[in-house]
This record gives structure tokens, C-alpha cells and sequence, in this order.
């Protein structure tokens, strides 16, 4: 699956643009900056592919790509920025939710924590979401290269916590560097295992 081409194909700002649905989809999801774009660049092999930025706030709209024609990723924009005004947050995360909430070919979320940092209320008002909507989603942590091991080890243990409170939480959590490349091969099985044969 990652040695096939993946390529951008749309963009949507509003519900009624989405493409049609006829590939399973995996969203990467989780706070401004956590790393969504990288990660996905990261586990693609295919650097470009997502805009990456220091500014918290760059992806604004649900970016659709092809990998290989027998899997879609959608990198999606944050949740938490700050200094967003009120009406973009409430129109990116509007998009956000409904997007996760209502998508039929949605067959899992990537719930992206910064591993840096505790669970803030954004993660956990989404994971409330996903639960409640019954969307399974799977905690990875990111950034694991920026960490020291005993804080890395506190952050494991919250999300294994957190993965007993979810229902629609995956049990495995897998901790990654898209800097180091830790974490990807079991992050690439997770998501071979949901692609079209
Ligand atoms: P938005 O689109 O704004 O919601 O952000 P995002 O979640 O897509 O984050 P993005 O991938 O743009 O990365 C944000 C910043 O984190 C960039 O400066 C990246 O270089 C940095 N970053 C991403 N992944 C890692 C990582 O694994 N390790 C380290 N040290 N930095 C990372
Ligand atoms: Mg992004």
C-alpha cells in the first residue's frame, strides 16, 4: 500500500462539497499543530504531500488524498486555536464534527495527542464526540522525539486510561515521531489493515 503513488484530490470547506464516498477513509484529527500534516507526510513517505507550518491554524479546510486508489486520508483542520476568531473556529469545527459524525466511509479516526503536553478540553470534547457517535478512533501520540522518556511514559499511561474510558476507543496506542520515524510501521499496519485488498 505505501509503495503506491498518493496524490491530493479536493479539498472541502463545507459539508455539501465532499466527494463521493466509495473508499474506506481514515482522518487524522487532533489539536492546532499537533502534527495532522506531518504525520501524514510522514507515514505516506511523501513529503509536500499536506502543507505543514509553525503557525497553528494552516490547514483550513478537510484535504482529501488518494493512496493508491484503495484507501483515502483526510487531514483535517484543528481544533483549540487559540487565536482564531469565534466565527472560523465555529466554522472549522462545525466542518469537523459533522465531517466525523456523519461520514459513512469513515472507517477510522486518527485522534492525534501531542505527546509534549496533557490531554487539553478539545480532546476530550472530541473524544466524547467520536464515542457518542460510535466512530472508532485510535490515540497516537506525537512528537515523542521532543520528550524526555519518564514524561513520555505519564502521557502512555494517560492515553491507556483514556482508551478504557472511550468505548469507541482502539486498544492499541501507538506512540511516533514523524522527525524520527518511530511509531510508523505500526501506524502503516493499522491502516493497510482498513485499505481495499
Ligand atoms: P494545523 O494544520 O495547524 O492544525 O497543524 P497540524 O496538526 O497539521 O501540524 P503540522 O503538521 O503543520 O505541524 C506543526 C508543527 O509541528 C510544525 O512546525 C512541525 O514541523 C512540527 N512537528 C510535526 N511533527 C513533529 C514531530 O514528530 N516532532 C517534532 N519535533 N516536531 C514536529
Ligand atoms: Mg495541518
Amino acid at each position: 500500500l505505501f509503495c503506491q503513488p498518493c496524490n491530493f484530490f479536493f479539498a472541502a470547506q463545507r459539508l455539501d462539497q465532499l466527494p463521493p464516498t466509495n473508499h474506506p477513509e481514515v482522518a487524522f484529527c487532533g489539536r492546532s499543530n499537533v502534527g495532522k500534516s506531518s504525520l501524514i507526510n510522514a507515514v505516506t513517505g511523501h513529503h509536500g504531500l499536506a502543507r505543514v507550518s509553525n503557525t497553528p491554524g494552516r490547514t483550513k479546510q478537510l484535504n482529501f488524498f488518494d493512496l493508491g486508489g484503495r484507501l483515502t486520508l483526510v487531514d483535517m483542520p484543528g481544533y483549540g486555536y487559540a487565536q482564531a476568531s469565534k466565527s472560523v473556529k465555529e466554522d472549522w469545527q462545525g466542518l469537523m464534527f459533522d465531517f466525523l459524525r456523519g461520514r459513512p466511509t469513515l472507517r477510522r479516526v486518527i485522534l492525534l495527542l501531542d505527546a509534549r503536553i496533557e490531554t487539553k478540553a478539545g480532546d476530550r470534547a472530541a473524544m466524547k464526540l467520536l464515542t457518542e457517535a460510535a466512530v472508532i478512533f485510535q490515540i497516537v501520540l506525537t512528537k515523542a522525539d521532543d520528550t524526555k522518556a519518564a514524561w513520555l511514559r505519564q502521557r502512555q499511561d494517560e492515553a491507556a486510561e483514556l482508551v478504557k474510558q472511550h468505548t469507541s476507543a482502539h486498544p492499541l496506542v501507538i506512540t511516533t515521531s514523524s522527525e524520527t520515524g518511530l511509531g510508523l510501521p505500526e501506524l502503516r499496519a493499522e491502516m493497510a489493515a482498513l485499505a481495499i485488498p
